[in-house]
C-alpha cells in the first residue's frame, strides 16, 4: 500500500498493546460510540460539540489521566482527547464514564486529523504532554512538533489561546522552543527560568512524566496564539 504524498509521518508507535481489560473492552462497546467524536462530515462545528463550551485539545493522552482531572475540574469547558493506542483510548474512555463525564469527546487517531477538521480559532488551549521523543536524528522527522504542526495550531487556536508542552528530553524541548520562537503567530511569554522549570499552577502530572524516561527534569513550555 503507498500512502499519500502529503501524509505526514507516523509520529506513534504501537496502537494495540496487551489484550484489553474487560473494563475496557466493555467501556469501548458502551461507552465510545457516545463519547465519540464525530468526524464523519470531515469538518467539526464547535458550536454543535459539547453543546457550545469553549473547547479545549489533548493531543496523545495516553491513558487520559491529566484529561480526565482537567475535565472534571472544568466541567465548563468542553476537552476533545486524540490518543491511537488503543489500550489508553479504553482506559480514559472507561475512566469518562466512571468520573460521570458529559464535557469530553474522543478521537482514536491521529491528532493532525482532528486538527485538519477544526475550523480557524476554535480552540482555546492544546496540551502536548510528554510526546514521543524520536531521540534518534534520524527519527527527528516523526516528532509531532514541526513547522506545519505549528501552522495548524496556530489556524485552530483562538487569539489569546495556549499551547502547554511538556517533555523531559532537552534536546525536544530545544527543537520546540526553536520552531515556536521561528513561528510568527506564537509569543512565548516566559521571563525567568521558573517559567519553564515549574508546572503551570493547573498542571496535572501525567504517567509518562512519574516515568521520567528522559534525560531533564520537565521543561514546560508555554506558547501564546498571538
Ligand atoms: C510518551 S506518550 C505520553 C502520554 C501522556 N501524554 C502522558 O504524558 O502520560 C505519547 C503519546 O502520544 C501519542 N501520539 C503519538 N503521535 C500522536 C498523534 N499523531 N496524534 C495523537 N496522539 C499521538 C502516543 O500514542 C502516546 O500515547
Amino acid at each position: 500500500m503507498t500512502l499519500p504524498a502529503d501524509r505526514p509521518l507516523r509520529s506513534f508507535g504501537r496502537i494495540k498493546g496487551r489484550p484489553l481489560k474487560p473494563s475496557q473492552a466493555r467501556a469501548l462497546a458502551d461507552v465510545g460510540p457516545r463519547v465519540a467524536l464525530d468526524l464523519s462530515t470531515g469538518a467539526i462545528d464547535p458550536a454543535a460539540v459539547l453543546d457550545g463550551r469553549p473547547l479545549a485539545l489533548e493531543i496523545g493522552f495516553g491513558g487520559g489521566e491529566h484529561l480526565v482531572a482537567q475535565a472534571g475540574r472544568r466541567p465548563d469547558l468542553g476537552v476533545i482527547g486524540v490518543e491511537p493506542f488503543l489500550n489508553g483510548f479504553s482506559a480514559c474512555l472507561r475512566d469518562v464514564e466512571a468520573e460521570g463525564l458529559t464535557n469530553v469527546r474522543l478521537h482514536q487517531g491521529d491528532a493532525r486529523d482532528v486538527l485538519a477538521a477544526l475550523p480557524a480559532a476554535s480552540l482555546e488551549r492544546v496540551w502536548i504532554l510528554f510526546p514521543d521523543p524520536w531521540p534518534k536524528t534520524r527519527h527527528h522527522k516523526r516528532r509531532i512538533v514541526q513547522a506545519a504542526f505549528i501552522d495548524e495550531l496556530a489556524r485552530v487556536l483562538k487569539p489569546g489561546g495556549e499551547v502547554r508542552f511538556a517533555t523531559d528530553w532537552r534536546d525536544y524541548a530545544a527543537w520546540t522552543l526553536r520552531l515556536f520562537l521561528a513561528a510568527p503567530d506564537f509569543r512565548w511569554p516566559a521571563e525567568t527560568a521558573a517559567d519553564w522549570r515549574a508546572p503551570w499552577p493547573d498542571h496535572v502530572p501525567t504517567r509518562y512524566q512519574a516515568k521520567a524516561l528522559g534525560d531533564t527534569a520537565p521543561i514546560f513550555l508555554r506558547f501564546v496564539r498571538i
